[in-house]
């Protein structure tokens, strides 16, 4: 309940900040501050990334206030970087020396002309709390503001979230005006959420994405199409894969994946990605998707990570708790979920996937957002118009409780309805690290070309002939439907 009232004690004092003076929106040549974010940046208790865009050059000055009116910054190391991005400027700051279970609120600007947020940095408790939405990927801002309301709702749920996690496909082709409908619609969340950013295929364009964050990319096999990084969150260890990597996953980053999860000593193991493994859309039918099943299904195996979320395919899909892709006791197996998207582009089921491209004994629920279809009892013959809307995830961590909910914001109703839940229960205190030193892995042209080859091994060998004895009842539903 403390926790609870400073954060509110300084989201109100947050606007105080501003002394009504902060314009974000002013006269031709003044400054514009717009695509805010704050992000996790090494060490969740005492660092940050905050990262945001100028339409004209400016100075990068940062100011942190603890509980909203003491002014910290003097205290605090913050190494800043500007520069030009497409006919906009780019400001990034890092920030550390902060303390541990504090809700911070900041600043940035030119010095006159200034935009705040707030954050809270981790006070190390066995108490984790998040939200999770993927693949909005509007391109107008109507339909950005679908991923808006979709959001808020997933916060009326979950109002003292520690972070929240876009699973990937923030815009659709990562242009400048995409982005400004972006900022137009999520600016506001943004500036109240430390946010985990994972890259998707359609932010990869030509280094956006790691234009927008300010991440720590040390460990990063590349950075071109996205960035792979990891960190701790009370007791939870997470690694962010970027699945447009080498096509989907190359090895060097698989390297890097299986090294992360063996640093760790703590009780649960979570994979946040882009790309989804197990799912009932028009993109597993893809060897990129579809090889995650093999690469880093055999990673989360040997690791023991507990819970992988995507997105991509747009729609929600969880597995059971899966080891070589069969079906194992809670403890033994990862669970996957394609967490739905929180937009208005939406995939029905394409009815082939099932029983071809994985055993419809490894799947426990899927939803359709897009015509309310869903999967129960082993079968696809059932549907329900309310699940049509965006969905969110909300995950909860105590000790050796995990416990997630997946809802759906309808469309026509507005309400908020739960799709699904699980409970994960494990032994805590059992894990140990096995592996320490340096992980930075190399993405040259040795891994390049061994990456091709496992992948040209696995398309050949195991995805073409799924994908060629379902050819038919494929080309039957593009003559239906239209959708290839
Ligand atoms: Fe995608």
């Amino acid at each position: 309940m403390k926790k609870s009232m400073f954060k509110v004690l300084s989201v109100v004092l947050c606007f105080a900040l501003l002394f009504g003076g902060a314009v974000s929106t002013s006269a031709e040549g003044s400054v514009e501050i717009s695509r805010i974010h704050c992000t996790v940046n090494g060490d969740t208790a005492t660092q940050r990334g905050i990262s945001w865009f100028t339409n004209v050059e400016t100075d990068t000055v940062v100011e942190i206030y603890s509980l909203g009116l003491i002014n910290v910054t003097d205290a605090l190391t913050i190494e800043t970087e500007c520069k030009e991005w497409d006919g906009n400027y780019m400001h990034k700051a890092d920030i550390s020396g902060l303390t541990a279970g504090v809700t911070y609120t900041y600043r940035i600007g030119d010095g006159e002309v200034w935009e705040s947020g707030t954050f809270t940095t981790d006070n190390g408790d066995n108490i984790v709390n998040f939200v999770a939405v993927a693949d909005i990927q509007a391109s107008s801002l109507e339909n950005f503001e679908v991923g808006q309301a979709t959001i808020n709702a997933a916060f009326e749920k979950m109002p003292f979230a520690d972070f929240y996690v876009n699973l990937g496909d923030f815009t659709n082709d990562s242009t400048n005006e995409e982005w400004d409908y972006y900022a137009e619609a999520m600016d506001g969340i943004n500036a109240a959420q430390t946010i985990i950013p994972v890259a998707g295929n359609h932010d990869s364009n030509s280094g956006w994405f790691d234009a927008m964050f300010a991440l720590d990319t040390t460990e990063s096999v590349q950075t071109n199409n996205g960035v792979n990084y990891s960190f701790d969150y009370g007791n939870v260890h997470v690694a962010v894969v970027n699945t447009n990597d080498m096509i989907a996953i190359s090895n060097a980053q698989l390297t890097w994946l299986e090294n992360d999860m063996n640093s760790t000593d703590k009780d649960w193991k979570i994979v946040f990605m882009h790309k989804s493994p197990y799912s009932l859309g028009k993109d597993i039918k893809w060897p990129d998707a579809c090889y995650l099943q093999e690469s880093l299904a055999a990673v989360c195996d040997e690791t023991n990570v507990d819970l992988v979320m995507s997105g991509h395919d747009h729609m929600y899909v969880r597995t059971k708790p899966l080891n070589d892709n069969k079906v194992v006791d809670q403890e033994d197996g990862t669970t996957y979920i394609l967490a739905g998207t929180a937009g208005s582009k939406r995939y029905e089921f394409r009815k082939f996937i099932l029983d071809n491209y994985f055993s419809q004994e490894i799947l426990d629920v899927a939803v359709s957002q897009a015509n309310g279809e869903y999967f129960a009892n082993g079968n696809l013959d059932n549907l329900d118009e309310t699940n049509k809307g965006g969905v969110f995830n909300t995950v909860t961590v105590v000790d050796g409780v995990l416990h997630i909910e997946s809802y759906v914001v309808g469309d026509e109703s507005g309400e908020t309805k739960m799709i699904d839940e699980l409970t994960i229960v494990k032994a805590t205190g059992e894990n140990t690290a096995t592996f320490t030193g340096e992980n930075v892995q190399k993405s040259n042209i040795a891994d390049m070309a061994g990456s091709l080859a496992s992948l040209a091994k696995y398309a050949l060998g195991t995805w073409l002939p799924m994908f060629l004895r379902t050819l038919p009842d494929l080309l039957t539903e593009y003559a239906a439907t239209g959708t290839f």
